[in-house]
């Protein structure tokens, strides 16, 4: 018996329960509350999934107890958090939007998908999709960055790499999208902190991708730990199967985030695990992740009528259907076949485009690419020799002894070159040995300094109140820049860092994130212009966390900054503009761009119109360009954003070479949402601007009318 309707059927009340239940066999901890022995669970029939399990002998192992160990023989989904590759390490999510490449999106989640499932997994817990506007939150390093519309393209992408075109495929696992949402927004951004955003700016810029996820057939959605507005998003009925399920038409499954449905207690609108089990069933929460809160509570909230027999069903169903489509049944031990072993060197090569698409050329005083000359570099920092800092937050399954550190890749790429190195200081201690590392520099002919943040200083729980660099990595820092070396400054981070006075000082800065295994050979194959820098900003870079939160599509003020004006939106003791723009990103070569035109200049509702622009490549080094369009409605009944992103495109140029960029919408690109929140272009003047960022100086603009 397979099929999930005489299954269920079948089922007693407390394996009903068991299919809704999922707990973790502790491989990994990935929140408070520690496992239990999952596998007397299973037995027992009181887990119908497990997370935080992976490699095929224990998988398999599970699955067999599940399968024929239990009196229905359900088997299990597995799911694990498989958030920027698996046992092959890529790019921080933050780090891989900044390749503004939908076709590497997908790449890189096949790639992990392949190895994931070869770890007889069926499940990710991913893509996070919560745009992310508060780089004190550490969870923005996880994040798709600060603009909706990227999100969406990141969110279609890793769905389908994720999932493939058959779910029941032994490479398939079924995507998660999380954390469902506005948790992005948390107040002061600290992490599970409350949630409390307008609904236009819930429209507007939250839920998107997760339409985006919706309508790429996204096999699960994650709520967030948060509330909303006072309604903690586990039990938010509106949300969940008004919007999700109801106007999105979502029928797949929704897995709590760990604990959340027990924490409905914490948030305190559950007086105990009943009244919480009974608030998130009837929200339309599937699947209770290590809560204990529906095998402790359903059954009394059953007996005391807060929930129904058919409320539970349902949910059943959904979780056995989801299993059917894995195509568990048919086969429980479908995934877990050895994989190619020839595709794990294939990934490690992906890796390194990954890592290196990732990288951000913020500064380039003319040192990088490096030259001939440049025979004897020191390398300093805290990161020069890391090793497990580079795999970033969420690094599952990765192998720090598969990393390639920056000293190494330094080295692998240079290897004429007298190439030393010290860290001079801890990452965040107390201690200032810089005098090691100084004598380097004394004695060299160019430095790089290794500076950022260990990767325990974001992701999840990981909120900091201070952006600058931790420790005495300053001290270190301007300690060497006060040499007169030329320096080149990389930031090892997962989040924007407020550095302005590195900015200033050193002569070259990279944002470098956490790039996973293949860090140190991409960030050589960038310094010395093996590779072009092709990363561009995905978040805009404050300047100081008084500017928090920052980015570009702002509304509009009636009165906006104007210098000299008093009363006008400014601070006395900042200046208004990012450190570097969303979109920001230096190439080595040099491109121009041409005017904007747009045809036709003047439609009607639901015309189509077409965006060019001619790029040329003046520099005399080849290079990609990435261009940007946005979209300005000049006057609305609702106060419109300053701009909205609707287009990104890359063309790769050689020296001398001219390409055209070519974007085609529809009036729908131009919509923004009404009064009523619902999407409409009206008529009127809109600017079409297209440029390397949001920065105004980068724009190219042409006006565009929408007749009635
Ligand atoms: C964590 C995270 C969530 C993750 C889950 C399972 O607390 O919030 O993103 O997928 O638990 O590890």
């Amino acid at each position: 018996m397979t099929d999930p309707e005489s299954l269920l059927a079948a089922m007693t009340l407390v394996e009903k329960i068991g299919q809704l239940t999922m707990v973790s066999a502790g491989f990994t901890v990935t929140g408070p509350v520690m496992a239990e022995d999952a596998t007397e669970a299973v037995r027992a029939g009181r887990a119908g999934s497990v997370l935080n399990l992976f490699g095929r002998e224990g998988a398999h192992a599970l699955q067999r107890i599940a399968v024929e160990e239990t009196r229905l023989g359900v088997p299990l989904i597995l799911g694990f958090d498989v958030i920027h590759g698996h046992r092959t390490t890529f790019p921080i999510p933050l780090a891989e939007a900044a390749s503004f490449d939908p076709d590497l999106w997908e790449r890189t989640a096949r790639a992990a998908a392949d190895e994931a499932a070869e770890d007889g997994l069926s499940m990710t817990f991913a893509p996070m999709l919560d745009v992310a506007r508060d780089p004190r939150w550490g969870r923005i390093a996880e994040s798709p960055g600060e603009d909706p519309f990227v999100a969406s393209r990141l969110a279609e992408a890793k769905v389908r790499g994720f999932q493939g075109g058959d779910l029941s495929a032994a490479t398939a696992i079924a995507a998660t999208a999380k954390h469902f949402c506005a948790y992005g927004a948390v107040e002061a951004g600290r992490d599970y902190a409350p949630v409390d955003v307008s609904e236009r700016a819930l429209h507007e810029v939250h839920l998107p991708p997760f339409e985006a996820a919706v309508a790429a057939g996204a096999a699960a959605v994650m709520p967030a730990f948060t509330d909303l507005a006072g309604v903690p998003m586990t039990m938010h009925a509106p949300l969940i199967r008004g919007l999700l399920r109801g106007r999105l038409g979502f029928d797949g499954v929704v897995v709590s985030d760990y604990h959340a449905i027990a924490e409905l207690v914490a948030h305190g609108v559950a007086a105990g695990l009943p009244e919480a089990a009974a608030l998130a069933l009837k929200a339309g929460i599937d699947i209770d992740m290590m809560g204990s809160a529906y095998e402790r509570g359903l059954a009394e909230a059953l007996s005391r009528g807060l929930v129904e027999t058919a409320e539970i069903d349902e949910a059943v169903l959904r979780v056995l259907r989801l299993k059917q489509r894995l195509g568990l049944f048919d086969d429980p031990y479908r995934r877990g076949a050895p994989g190619d072993p020839a595709a794990s060197a294939d990934r490690r090569l992906l890796a390194r485009e990954a890592a290196r698409r990732g990288i951000v050329l913020l500064k380039n005083g003319g040192v990088l690419p490096l030259s001939e000359d440049v025979r004897r570099i020191a390398v300093i920092g805290p990161l020069a020799e890391a090793r497990a800092e580079m795999l970033g937050s969420w690094a599952g399954a990765g192998h720090v002894e598969d990393v390639v550190t920056i000293v190494e890749g330094l080295r692998a790429a240079l290897p004429g070159r007298d190439i030393r190195s010290a860290a001079g200081v801890t990452l965040a201690g107390e201690d200032f040995g810089g005098n090691g590392a100084l004598d380097l520099c004394r004695a060299a002919d160019l430095v790089v300094l290794c500076l950022g943040e260990a990767a325990g200083m974001s992701g999840e729980a990981a909120s900091r109140a201070d952006l600058g660099l931790p420790g005495h990595q300053r001290d270190l820092a301007e300690a060497a820049l006060a040499l007169g070396k030329p320096a080149v400054a990389l930031l090892s981070s997962g989040r924007p860092l407020t550095v302005p006075w590195l900015a200033e000082r050193a002569d070259a800065l990279l944002a470098t994130w956490f790039l996973g295994c293949e860090s140190g050979n991409a960030i050589a194959d960038v310094l010395t212009g093996a590779s072009d820098a092709t990363g561009r900003l995905p978040v805009t870079w404050p300047r100081s966390v008084g500017q928090i939160p920052l980015f570009y599509a702002s509304r509009r003020s009636g009165r906006p900054f104007e210098a000299g004006n008093h009363y006008t939106s400014k601070y006395l003791d900042e200046r208004n503009d990012p450190l570097f723009p969303f979109g920001h990103g230096l190439s080595y070569a040099a491109f121009e761009i041409g005017p904007v035109t747009v045809a036709p200049a003047e439609l009607r509702q639901a015309d189509a119109f077409d965006v060019a622009v001619e790029v040329t490549n003046r520099g005399e080094r080849a290079g990609e360009a990435t261009l940007f369009l946005f979209v300005r409605d000049e006057v609305a009944r609702v106060a419109p954003p300053e701009m909205v992103l609707r287009g990104f495109s890359r063309l790769a140029l050689a020296p001398g070479e001219r390409g055209v960029m070519r974007w085609a919408l529809t009036d729908a690109d131009l919509a923004i949402l009404g009064p009523d929140l619902e999407p409409r272009a009206e008529p009127g003047a809109f600017r079409i601007l297209v440029g390397t960022s949001a920065d105004p100086k980068t724009l190219r603009a042409v006006t565009l009318r929408l007749v009635a």
